[in-house]
């Protein structure tokens, strides 16, 4: 665990914000709030009150307040905020006495793990809610238990819920917000109903069932025997229900409502569980355990990532790239991605099972899988690549239970609101930061144009809102730029639009779509530059053998290139013509390159390629290459900067509208690394020559930060590649394979 983890760092002293802190409960939770302000000197005077003389002698002792009440009314006084901190039953009682007495100004909050029964008792105390009494509840806790057990550090890293109401003070919350943010802790605001489901859900629940379970196997004198076998899954289910008893009895009583509206759902899904088991329905209960198995890696994953954000208030995972190295050896890069994206909507869409090799693990193709899982398809996997789906046929999809949230994956958003545009329920897409500020209209506008109805935030910006229920009618749509997206998300639409539906693009782009849904039988009829489809045909079960990805495999093709005495062979690497711009622009720079044992794998042309180090020269990149070689322009301009002579790159604007801005962005680092470079409004100048060491910024750009860190190889000092974390979007080996043929770079922090 990182030091970030450990709670153990002191609070940094400040200046005064308030007089007199008074903390009423001197437990584990009000005793670590109390010990954790007075040491961060935002308050002059932290007074205690406890119902329990020893533990009042003990937090003056252990620090933990500067001084002790038995009388709630003298301590109060003079009190600018008041923290109530008891066990939650008990604040019936205290509001009432609490409200005879004259608070002035004074702020109240209190910790209470249920917020719906303390408004309650406060507008019952008090006639109405007092405006400056703000309902917190710090998601936060320990084993141990007593006012010795106060930990100043105890919050920090921890969320902390406050529930204010439409009568609330803002300045008081703004106070309370600040007092926990000083003890590190991440606040956040929810309605006081929404905090109470989500808490019944999330916690009381599980308590409830690990208390539940663990009674109901103990109580049955024939099962006590099974506790002699209850190995790690029986102990890490029923781990809490190790709890206080008398804290849990508590919350289940004042949270009563909320709970017993979860529990009902839950029993529910147990029935169905039940049922599936009884009538022997292996499909229903494989469809909830790999549901579950994902969701919960899935959203771990997130949160780890949201946890990490938090700590570092940016993603800012950093690679430390050293100078220099070769080269050299056979590897196998990831899946590739695009194909990745579609095997999943295509096996998802088709009658029968599909199985999918080489699928790409990454959190993008990742993104696309949890939908549909969302959507009711039973996906097995991936477990090493393999992936089986069980397709439910064009019309089989169901309504998703919330948002679809699709990380940083413009593919999956933008293929996605094709198919959904014809489905017969709503569906609303939404994306991490980066994915929020992508354009949109390019999809929308022409689905529009076939009858779907779809809402977008202002600029045509994600969420997205694709309404179901709609009739769609085919079209013949020229595209105003070459997108393989756009194209694919027509096409998709077009499987359910009355008629036929025709794409034309101005330049070839990538032809995954037309080719897989061949391959699932589905006829596409393609004639120069335009493809299309009709609806009425359905799409079969078929096994798809991911190859290895270009885009990916593009990284190390440029580092073999650049790096002096190297020689690598990339293996199984998917070489459709509609994706080799990076081979061909690299030859033209005088790449030594070629590609073997070149071969047909399901209707992708596939080849090992070879590539050796090469003296680069600068060239005019044919701008009938760009979009072939879209997604690897950043690692281009590496190669371009240790080329000899001017690279000029035309008619590339849509690199502006990438995960970030790859014209300006690797500009900002290339200019940073010494380089001389030109951005312009449709591509770049770059002058071949040296560079050096520095800080550069990914701005969470996957393809960014790897290529800064291929470009380590011929700088003359270290690179430090800020905002890394998305490389596990496309590429999550990277740096174990970076470092297995040679290169040297890093995760910061860690060997
Ligand atoms: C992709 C198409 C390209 C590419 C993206 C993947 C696809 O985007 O940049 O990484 O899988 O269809 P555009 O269609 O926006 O060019």
């Amino acid at each position: 665990m990182s030091d970030l983890h450990k709670n153990t760092q002191p609070v940094a002293a400040q200046a005064p914000i308030i007089n007199r802190l008074v903390v009423v409960g001197l437990g584990l939770i009000g005793g670590s709030f109390a010990k954790g302000l007075r040491s961060s000197g935002l308050c002059r005077e932290v007074v205690g009150v406890d119902l329990d003389a020893p533990s009042r002698v003990q937090a003056v002792e252990l620090g933990v307040v500067d001084r002790c009440e038995a009388d709630l009314a003298t301590a109060c006084i003079g009190a600018d905020v008041i923290q109530l901190a008891v066990p939650i039953l008990a604040m019936e009682r205290l509001l009432a006495e609490l409200a005879k007495l004259d608070l002035g100004n004074a702020v109240l909050t209190d910790v209470g793990s249920a917020k719906g029964n303390v408004v309650r008792a406060a507008r019952e105390a008090f006639g109405a809610m007092p405006a400056r009494f703000v309902p917190g509840h710090p998601i936060a806790g320990s084993e141990q238990s007593g006012v010795e057990a106060a930990n100043a550090a105890l919050f920090r890293r921890h969320k902390v819920i406050l529930t204010p109401l439409d009568e609330t003070d803002a300045q008081a919350v703004a106070l309370v917000e600040q007092l926990w943010r000083a003890l590190g802790a991440d606040v956040e605001q929810m309605q006081v109903d929404h905090h109470d489901q989500v808490l019944a859900a999330t916690s009381h629940l599980p308590h409830l069932l690990a208390f539940g379970l663990v009674d109901s196997l103990a109580k049955r004198s024939e099962n006590l025997e099974i506790f002699r076998y209850a190995a790690g899954g029986f102990r890490d289910f029923t781990r809490i229900a190790g709890s206080d008893p008398v804290m849990w009895h508590d919350i289940f009583l004042a949270n009563r409502e909320a709970v017993l509206h979860n529990l009902d759902l839950f029993r529910d899904d147990l029935d169905a569980l039940r049922a599936a088991v009884d009538a022997g329905d292996g499909h229903q209960l494989l469809g909830v355990f790999t549901r579950a198995r994902v969701a919960r890696e899935h959203f771990s994953k997130i949160l780890a990532r949201r946890a990490y954000v938090d700590a570092m208030h940016s993603n800012n995972l950093i690679f430390l790239a050293q100078p220099g190295g070769n080269v050299n050896g056979r590897i196998r890069v990831p899946g590739d991605k695009s194909i990745s994206h579609r095997s999943i909507m295509l096996g998802s869409l088709a009658e029968g099972v599909t199985e999918v090799e080489g699928f790409l693990e990454g959190e993008d193709a990742l993104a696309t899988l949890q939908a549909f899982r969302d959507m009711g398809v039973v996906i097995e996997g991936p477990d090493h690549g393999r992936v089986t789906i069980h397709g439910v046929g064009l019309h089989g999809l169901q309504a998703p239970p919330g948002p679809i949230y699709l990380g940083n994956s413009g593919t999956s958003m933008r293929l996605l609101s094709g198919l959904l545009a014809a489905q017969t329920f709503d569906t609303t897409l939404t994306g991490d930061e980066s994915l929020s500020k992508r354009p949109m209209n390019r999809v929308a506008k022409p689905l529009r144009a076939m009858g779907a109805l779809i809402d977008a935030a202002p600029e045509g910006r994600p969420p997205l809102t694709v309404r179901g229920g709609r009739r769609l009618g085919g079209m013949t749509y020229e595209m105003p730029m070459a997108s393989a997206q756009v194209k694919s998300c027509l096409l998709l639409a077009g499987l359910y639009a009355a008629g036929s539906t025709t794409v034309i693009e101005p330049a070839p782009t990538r032809d995954h779509t037309e080719r897989m849904l061949r391959g699932f039988g589905y006829p596409v009829t393609v004639e120069g530059n335009s493809a299309t489809v009709e609806s009425g045909h359905k799409l079969t079960g078929t096994h798809i053998e991911v190859p290895a990805d270009i885009s990916s495999a593009a990284f190390f093709l440029v580092a073999a290139s650049i790096a002096e005495n190297s020689e690598l062979v990339l293996e199984h690497v998917g070489v459709n013509p509609t994706r080799t711009g990076v081979i061909d622009i690299l030859k033209l720079m005088g790449g030594d390159i070629t590609l073997e044992n070149e071969r047909e794998v399901g209707g992708e042309p596939v080849a090992d390629i070879r590539v050796r180090s090469a003296k680069l020269k600068g060239i005019d990149i044919p701008e009938d290459l760009v979009p072939l070689a879209i997604d690897e322009f950043p690692v281009l301009f590496i190669a371009a900067t240790c080329a000899e002579g001017r690279t000029v790159l035309r008619g590339a604007e849509e690199l502006r509208v990438k995960e970030s801005d790859r014209i300006q962005v690797m500009a900002d680092g290339l200019l940073t690394l010494g380089v001389e470079v030109e951005p312009t409004p449709d591509g770049i100048i770059i002058e071949g020559g040296s560079m050096g060491g520095g800080e550069v910024y990914a701005h969470g750009d996957h393809r960014i930060a790897m290529a800064f860190s291929v470009a380590s190889l011929r700088a003359t000092a270290p690179i430090k590649i800020h905002d890394c974390a998305n490389v596990a979007t496309s590429f999550p080996n990277f740096l174990a394979l970076a470092g297995k043929v040679g290169m040297r770079v890093t995760e910061e922090g860690k060997s």
